[in-house]
C-alpha cells in the first residue's frame, strides 16, 4: 500500500489532520491500534477555543457542534467560597464552545468513513522506518498479516504513550516534564449542570470543577491524592466532598444523582522538542501534555494539526518546504504559552502538599488580583479563549 501521509493514531489529532488533508486533495491513511468503539469510549475535556471551532468548521465537521454545543461567554472562579464571574465576551469579545471531545471525535470519524479514506483500526505492532530519508515506511500487523505502508511523510498523532515519539533516535529529543502530586476524580451524571457556565473552585480541602456535557448531563471533578482508589469513592462521598469545596449557593443548587462514569486521572505537564525529525512530525498528545485545568489539550492538538496540514498542503501545491521547516518552531511557541497557562491555573487552584501559609496567601492574592484588575482579568480571558497563532 502507498499513500502521501501516513497518520498514526485516530484520536482527534489524527482524524482532524486526515480531514484537513483529504479536503485539500492530499491522500492519507490512518493506522489506529484500538477499535473505533474503544476510541469513542474515552471521556475527556470539552471546551473548544474559538480558533478550534473555526478549524472544525473549515474541516467541514462543525454542523452538529453548532447545533448541540453550548456557547459560553465566561467562567467562574471560586476561592474559599467567594465566587466571581469573568465575562470573556465583555472583556475581549471572545467566547468558548462546550462540546465534548468524544463528540468531536465521532463527527470526524463519521466524515472520514463517508469520504472513503482508509482507516485501519486494530492495527498492531505499528513501527516507523526510514523517516530520515525521502521514502519513509510504516509496518503493522492486521488480522495476523504483516503490511507495509510506503509514504512521503509520517504524522505521529498517537498520543502520549504512542510509538512515534518513542521511534525518534535517542539524543535527538529533549523533554520537559512536571508531574503533579494529585489527580482529578471525575464523575459524569445525567442531571442538569449546577450553573450555565463552568465553576473552577479552590478550597483548602482541594480543587473542584463543575462542568457539563449538555443541558442535561454534567461533569464534576474533585482533586484527590494519587494514592486514592476510585472504589473508595461512593457517589455519596463524592457529592459531599464537592459540596464542601464550592460556595454555599452552588452547594445548595447541585442536582445530584447516580454517576454513569467515575475515574481518576493524573495531572502532568510535558513537552518534547523538536517536533520534526526528517519526514516524521509529532502532533497533539504525542508532542505535549497539559494538565486539564484550562482545558487546553484538545485545542493544542487542533492547532498543531492545523499548522501541519497547511505546511503539507503547501509542500504538495508549491513544492516548498518552508512550512514544514517552520512547523516545529511555530507550534512550540504557542504550546509553551498554553503550558504556562495550564500550569498557572493548576498552581493557583489546587492545594499542594508542600504549600506553606505564605504560599496559600499567594494563591489568594492571585485570585484577588484577577477579581480587582481588568488587566489581569483580560489576561485570563485571552488565555482561556485561546491565544492567536
Ligand atoms: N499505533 C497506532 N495507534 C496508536 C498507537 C500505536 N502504537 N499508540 C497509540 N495509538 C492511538 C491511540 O489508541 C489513540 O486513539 O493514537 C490515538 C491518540 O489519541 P489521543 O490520545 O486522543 O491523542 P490526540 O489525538 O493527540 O488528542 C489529544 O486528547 O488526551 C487528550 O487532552 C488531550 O484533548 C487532547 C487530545
Ligand atoms: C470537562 O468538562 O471535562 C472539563 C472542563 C474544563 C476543564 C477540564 C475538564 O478545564
Amino acid at each position: 500500500m502507498r499513500t502521501k501521509v501516513a497518520i498514526i493514531g485516530a484520536g482527534p489529532s489524527g482524524l482532524l489532520l486526515g480531514r484537513l488533508l483529504e479536503n485539500a486533495g492530499v491522500e492519507t491513511v490512518i493506522l489506529e491500534r484500538r477499535s473505533q468503539d474503544y476510541v469513542l469510549s474515552r471521556i475527556r475535556a470539552g471546551v473548544l477555543e474559538q480558533g478550534t471551532v473555526e478549524l472544525l468548521d473549515k474541516a467541514g465537521v462543525g454542523e452538529r457542534m453548532h447545533a448541540e454545543g453550548l456557547v459560553h461567554d465566561g467562567v467562574e472562579l471560586c476561592f474559599d467560597g467567594d465566587r466571581h464571574r469573568f465575562d470573556f465576551r465583555e472583556l475581549i469579545g471572545r467566547t468558548v464552545m462546550v462540546y465534548g471531545q468524544t463528540e468531536v471525535t465521532r463527527d470526524l470519524m463519521q466524515a472520514r468513513d463517508a469520504s472513503g479514506a482508509t482507516t485501519v483500526y486494530e492495527a498492531e505492532n505499528v513501527s516507523l522506518h526510514d523517516f530520515d530519508g525521502d521514502r519513509p515506511k510504516v509496518r503493522y500487523i492486521k488480522d495476523g498479516m504483516e503490511h507495509e505502508l510506503a509514504c512521503d511523510f509520517i504524522a505521529g498523532c498517537d498520543g502520549y504513550h504512542g510509538v512515534s515519539r518513542a521511534s525518534v533516535p535517542e539524543g535527538s529529543l529533549r523533554t520537559f516534564e512536571r508531574v503533579y502530586p494529585f489527580g482529578w476524580l471525575g464523575i459524569l451524571v445525567d442531571r442538569p449542570p449546577v450553573s450555565d457556565e463552568l465553576i473552577y473552585a479552590h478550597h483548602e480541602r482541594g480543587f473542584a470543577l463543575c462542568s457539563m456535557r449538555s443541558p442535561t448531563r454534567s461533569r464534576y471533578y474533585v482533586q484527590v491524592s494519587l494514592e486514592e482508589k476510585v472504589e473508595a469513592w461512593s457517589d455519596h462521598r463524592f457529592w459531599d466532598e464537592l459540596r464542601r469545596r464550592v460556595d454555599g449557593e452552588t452547594a445548595e443548587s447541585l442536582m445530584t444523582g447516580p454517576s454513569i462514569e467515575k475515574s481518576i486521572a493524573p495531572l502532568r505537564s510535558f513537552v518534547a522538542e523538536p517536533l520534526r525529525f526528517g519526514r516524521l512530525f509529532l502532533a497533539g498528545d504525542a508532542a505535549h501534555i497539559v494538565p486539564p485545568t484550562g482545558a487546553k489539550g484538545l485545542n493544542l492538538a487542533a492547532t498543531d494539526v492545523g499548522v501541519l496540514a497547511e505546511a503539507l498542503v503547501e509542500f504538495y501545491a508549491e513544492r516548498s518546504s518552508a512550512g514544514i521547516d517552520f512547523y516545529s518552531a511555530r507550534v512550540l511557541s504557542r504550546v509553551w504559552k498554553a503550558e504556562r497557562f495550564s500550569w498557572w491555573m493548576t498552581s493557583i487552584l489546587h492545594t499542594f502538599p508542600d504549600t506553606d501559609s505564605f504560599g496559600r496567601r499567594m494563591q489568594r492574592a492571585e485570585f484577588d488580583y484577577l477579581v480587582g484588575s481588568e488587566a489581569a482579568a483580560r489576561s485570563l480571558a485571552e488565555n482561556y479563549t485561546g491565544l492567536p497563532y
